[in-house]
């Protein structure tokens, strides 16, 4: 699987966000180990909290598909930076060891490990350590 066909797909994903209340539409893509793609789009709500990230939505989309071996992960917004997963979305990205993390717009793509975008993401957490 290229790169560039992951981002195509978060890109094709990101044609389907419900984001009435921000306007701010975002895409994600994620590769399992057996390279099956599953995609994500923000998914808004009127009580705002409610709202779930496309990266959330394309790992519980591929858990729901019963894929848990899951190893790159792109996302894309249409921003003059590439836009960058919060931290709730880098601590579920955590919990599957999806390492690589592709991050997009229109003009460039930035790739990041996820131990650089949230280090020490388990330590200390239900005893477990790193
Ligand atoms: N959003 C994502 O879906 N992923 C990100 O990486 C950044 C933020 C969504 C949440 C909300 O629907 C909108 O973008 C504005 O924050």
């Amino acid at each position: 699987m290229e790169i560039a066909s992951l981002i195509q797909s978060a890109w094709d994903a990101r044609e389907n966000a419900y984001a009435p209340y921000s306007k701010f539409a975002v895409g994600a893509a994620l590769l399992t180990g057996d390279g099956r793609v599953f995609t994500g789009c923000n998914v808004e709500n009127l009580s705002y909290g409610l709202t779930i990230c496309a990266e959330r939505v394309a790992i519980g989309s591929a858990v729901a598909a019963g894929m848990k071996n899951l190893t790159m992960l792109a996302v894309v917004a249409d921003t003059d930076v590439p836009v960058s997963p919060c931290g709730a979305c880098r601590q579920v990205m955590a919990e599957f060891g999806i390492e690589r993390v592709f991050l997009a717009n229109r003009m460039q793509t930035i790739e990041f490990e996820l131990s650089d975008l949230l280090p020490r993401a388990a330590a200390g957490i239900l005893n477990r350590a790193e």
